[in-house]
């Protein structure tokens, strides 16, 4: 096992060792990224969650869900500690190495998040500037090819968002539909238009034809059937919600 199957191995520990209950499906998150994943109280919730859920119901199982570091969520599928990995995760060429990916269900992008008294203009002011980002993620990606620098990394994007109120960094990037729930409420901070395009899949182990087809199949059909939208209106209002409080 490498060592990043490892850490994912001691993250999930850490969170509670799900029992060897082999029949249940077991998604792998990180939830802190609303509206796709976030804590309801106790309970892992959102986008991702729901169409896990709905692969689980496809196929007969149980269904559990977990919660680790950004890192190590395309780990935990690789070492087979989880069946899915369902995190708001871009299809990336470097990731598709290691993991297959599911047809994608939702077309996205990364975006500058700045403190209207340091508005921001475009990418060539980001160069030398102190970036936080959530670590493991295309923005820590984006930082480190297109800009040639070291972005400063953060555990979720809530957590880079309060570096740059508090000035310990100057931009935050972050995925769109995350960056808006943390800077709603905030009236100093704004977003920039699209800086990428990505898309977001389901990442599963390499060689398991029949998991990639039930959840291309679940995919496919939840755009279909309208229920794909719904969730993401519906949880989008709730982390929304949750952020007002
Ligand atoms: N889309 C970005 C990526 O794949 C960020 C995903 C972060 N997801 C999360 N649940 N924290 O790298």
């Amino acid at each position: 096992m490498n060592k990043l199957a490892l850490a994912a191995v001691a993250a999930l520990c850490a969170c509670g060792c799900a029992k060897n209950d082999g029949n249940a499906l077991k998604m792998i998150t990180e939830a802190t990224f609303p509206p796709y994943e976030f804590l309801r109280g106790q309970e892992i919730v959102g986008i991702d969650v729901e169409i896990c859920r709905a692969v689980a119901e496809k196929l007969g199982k149980d269904f559990k869900c977990e919660t680790v570091d950004f890192d190590s969520v395309i780990p935990a599928v690789i070492s087979g500690r989880a069946d899915l990995a369902a995190a708001g995760i871009t299809v990336t060429e470097d990731r598709k190495q290691n993991v297959d990916f599911s047809d994608p269900y939702v077309t996205t992008g990364i975006v500058v998040v700045y403190s209207k008294a340091n508005p921001y203009t475009g990418p060539e002011q980001l160069k030398n500037k102190r970036i936080g980002v959530q670590g493991g993620t295309t923005s820590e990606t984006y930082v480190l090819e297109q800009l040639g620098q070291e972005p400063e990394r953060s555990r979720s994007p809530a957590e880079a968002v309060a570096a740059l109120k508090a000035g310990r960094v100057d931009f935050v990037i972050a995925d769109i539909d995350p960056a808006k729930n943390c800077i709603m409420g905030e009236a100093d901070l704004a977003l920039s238009g699209f800086v990428t395009s990505e898309d977001y899949a389901v990442a599963i182990r390499k060689g398991r034809p029949e998991l990639l087809k039930a959840v291309n199949e679940t995919i496919a059909e939840a755009k279909a059937d309208g229920r794909l939208a719904k969730w993401i209106a519906d949880y989008t209002a709730e982390s929304d919600a949750l952020k007002a409080k």
